[in-house]
């Protein structure tokens, strides 16, 4: 019997279960990156395609500016630092999401308050006001498996209370909210090029896009030792020597140029191959399971929030389905077909957040007394019952765009074959 993590993991764990490897990358790449390397200008700071990279990321979103960086996290704490957030703050963030949407805020120093979802996924507009204190600087959103987050309330709340919005966008590339691509509706949105998403850029990679100038520079020199990248950009221009200033504490998260080709590579095919292929394979899971007896709700799509599709997650009706969704995806894999129940709904339930495992032997932040409000970092205590419930009842099912239509048919065929089983 097919293995949990092989089910769960792209890259060969699906070749083993006998469908197409994801990634898959572009053919046209390789002799690229084989170029790059042998010119020797391999770093963001010698070679040039760093920079096409972002600004043709940056003109694919429709955002004013792109920040290339090293994976999505590096992506978020670039985005939450640079919009001056940090120690003293809280920033509210779902619970239901990869630990990262929130381990971000805490690398800035401050501390993330969790929000509920609703039963599509996505953060609570409804719940967010309550959550609000006088530390509250602003709200991670989500776009969980590709579903767009319902931004209007979002926004009006943000700009109700003076809190910057940044869009997690590492599973949702090109998901349109009323005509605006995600990443360009809040302040900031970041993307990831981890194995698993969207697309690659070689393992690793990340991106941030922002409308506002300043926030660029802001971002560019935290990716970048804090440098003034600005003086530096001219200086470069110029051909005159790089200095070395300072401005303020940054890290190091610049990507490699070899990085940068694989994403411009993949970024050519997106729209035409790679969405396009999803949205395919999307409407044929759409037409198998709507209205099927012992579904409860497929993923959001609709014109004003156009979903994604990294993944398929299907909402079982527990009134009509008997199994729960864990039992559900061992009769999946029994039957070897790729599929993943919820990863991760309750982010406070984890030990560096129940404990208080911070930075140090202070416990930064969350026992710093000065930074921290104690009712805000009372982790023991947090409830997110929507995120919670939904552990029973989500099964993902995958729409890899290096899969061809049979797959999708052979996921639909065993998904309804169990169900039809295990009605009650
Ligand atoms: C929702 C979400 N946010 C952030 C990240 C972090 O991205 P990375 O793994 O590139 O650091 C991931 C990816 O794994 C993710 O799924």
């Amino acid at each position: 019997m097919a293995q949990k993590d092989d089910i769960i993991m792209n890259g060969d764990g699906v070749a083993k279960l006998g469908f197409p490897m994801w990634p898959q990358f572009n053919e046209t790449m390789y002799a690229d990156v084989e170029q790059t390397l042998r010119s020797g200008k391999v770093s963001y700071w010698t070679g040039k395609r760093g920079m096409e990279f972002e600004e043709k990321w940056a003109k694919w979103c429709g955002a004013g500016y792109a920040i290339s960086c090293t994976n999505g996290t590096a992506a978020l704490h670039i985005a939450i630092a640079s919009l001056n957030i940090g120690p003293g703050d809280e920033v509210i963030v779902p619970s239901y999401s990869f630990i990262a949407s929130s381990f971000s805020i805490v690398q800035a120093g401050a501390i993330p308050v969790f929000c509920d979802t609703t039963e599509d996924h996505v953060i609570d507009p409804t719940k967010i006001e309550a959550l609000i204190t006088p530390r509250t600087k602003g709200i991670v959103v989500v776009h969980l498996y590709g579903i767009m987050c319902d931004m209007d309330p979002i926004m009006a709340i943000a700009k109700k209370h003076g809190l910057k919005v940044v869009e997690d966008c590492a599973q949702c590339f090109g998901g349109i909210y009323k005509g605006k691509k995600s990443g360009t509706i809040g302040d900031v949105g970041c993307f990831s090029f981890c194995q698993s998403k969207h697309f690659t850029t070689g393992g690793e990679g990340g991106m941030v896009v922002t409308s506002d100038e300043d926030t660029a520079w802001e971002c560019r020199s935290f990716r970048d030792h804090g440098y003034d990248v600005k003086t530096r950009m001219n200086m470069l221009a110029l051909e005159q020597k790089l200095p070395y200033i300072h401005n303020r504490v940054g890290f190091n998260y610049r990507m490699t140029e070899m990085q940068s080709v694989i994403g411009l590579h993949e970024l050519e095919r997106f729209d035409n191959w790679n969405m396009a292929r999803r949205k395919q394979y999307a409407a044929m899971y759409d037409e198998a399971f709507k209205g099927l007896d012992g579904i409860e709700r497929l993923p959001l799509n609709t014109p004003d929030r156009q979903c994604a599709y990294w993944w398929y997650p299907i909402n079982l009706d527990p009134k009509r389905c008997k199994l729960k969704a864990s039992e559900f995806i061992d009769k999946l894999a029994a039957a070897k077909i790729p599929c993943s129940g919820i990863l991760w709904p309750e982010a406070y339930l984890e030990n560096a957040y129940s404990n208080h495992v911070g930075f140090g032997t202070a416990k930064f932040p969350f026992e710093s007394k000065e930074y921290t409000n104690a009712a805000s970092v009372d982790y023991k205590n947090n409830s997110c019952p929507v995120a919670a419930s939904l552990r029973d009842v989500t099964v993902s099912l995958f729409l890899h765009p290096s899969w061809e239509p049979e797959h999708i048919q052979r996921c639909i065929d065993v998904f309804k074959q169990i169900m039809s089983e295990n009605l009650k």
